[in-house]
């Protein structure tokens, strides 16, 4: 285990499940990891069968327990098979977001706004309907989404990425209010810029060290960064932290509002 997770509170129980959207690579797949760490039963989405296989079988090998739900949040057979999972999810983190190319606004195909709302918050809808009644009826639950500093600073050539991940700080402040009574928790984690293959085949080195160098610690964030946040949000020790919107960035934004 690594030893910051070991600490009374951050260890659930025997017998809990987690949910993780987008969990083959990046931040998802150390959340995925980081979760199995502290001893729950790990359930990784995403649309690639090899990258969620390969997943597994690390978490397997640390000695953890996972299993892969292969399928595109955009297909009803995914929710199909999500409802018909043969276990009920205590933690649920929805991590997945389609990207949407860059551009201005009148540029962007529909069919990718629509990826990107759909993926980022209708699916986040989805996931809270579908998990909540069975976290309100243990009276135990984690729901925590994956956001971005996009909404809090704007981001030219994303608008449709940003009013997604924007709506997400809706749904956690107003979904807090719905469930934090049933110790359920509710939060959002907003990445500022992370070292991970999508941000490296979105932009060129240059630009990279130049993001990174924005952060108040001056470099950018390793996807474990942020998943070390979400496993402690997703613990039983953060049963007081509920309806926040926090930034994992760095500090990318001080300074900037
Ligand atoms: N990296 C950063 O700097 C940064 C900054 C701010 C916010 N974030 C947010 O952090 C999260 C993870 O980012 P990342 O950098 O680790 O990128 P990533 O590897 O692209 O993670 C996104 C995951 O979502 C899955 N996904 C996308 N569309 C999907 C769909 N329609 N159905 C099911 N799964 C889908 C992808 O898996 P498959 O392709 O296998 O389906 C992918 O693994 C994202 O929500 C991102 O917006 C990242």
């Amino acid at each position: 285990m690594p030893e910051h997770m070991d600490q009374p509170g951050l260890a659930h129980p025997p017998g809990r499940t987690a949910l993780v959207t987008g969990a083959g690579r990046g931040i998802g797949k150390a959340t995925a990891l980081a979760l199995a760490v502290q001893g729950l039963h790990v359930v990784l989405t995403g649309r690639h069968e090899q990258r969620l296989h390969e997943a597994v079988g690390e978490i397997r090998a640390l000695g953890g327990s996972a299993q892969a739900l292969v399928g595109d949040l955009a297909d009803e057979g995914f929710w199909q098979a999500l409802a018909a999972l043969d276990r009920s999810v205590d933690v649920m983190v929805h991590n997945a977001s389609q990207p949407a190319p860059f551009g201005v606004i009148e540029n962007v195909p529909i069919a990718d706004l629509h990826g990107v709302m759909d993926s980022v918050l209708f699916a986040g809808l989805r996931l809270a309907r579908l998990c909540v009644p069975h976290m309100k009826q243990a009276g135990f639950g984690r729901l925590v989404f994956v956001g971005s500093t996009a909404s809090e600073l704007g981001a030219h050539g994303q608008v449709a990425y940003a009013a997604a991940k924007s709506g997400l700080q809706g749904l956690v402040r107003s979904l807090a209010l719905e469930v934090s009574r049933f110790g359920v928790t509710c939060n959002l984690v907003e990445p500022g810029f992370i070292d991970t293959e999508r941000t490296r085949g979105a932009v060129s080195d240059t630009v990279r060290a130049a993001l990174g160098a924005r952060a108040a610690v001056g470099r950018a964030g390793t996807p474990e960064e942020v998943a070390a946040v979400i496993a402690f949000l997703s613990s039983p020790l953060a049963s007081y932290v509920t309806g926040v919107c926090l930034p994992v960035s760095g500090g990318i934004e001080l300074g900037l509002k």
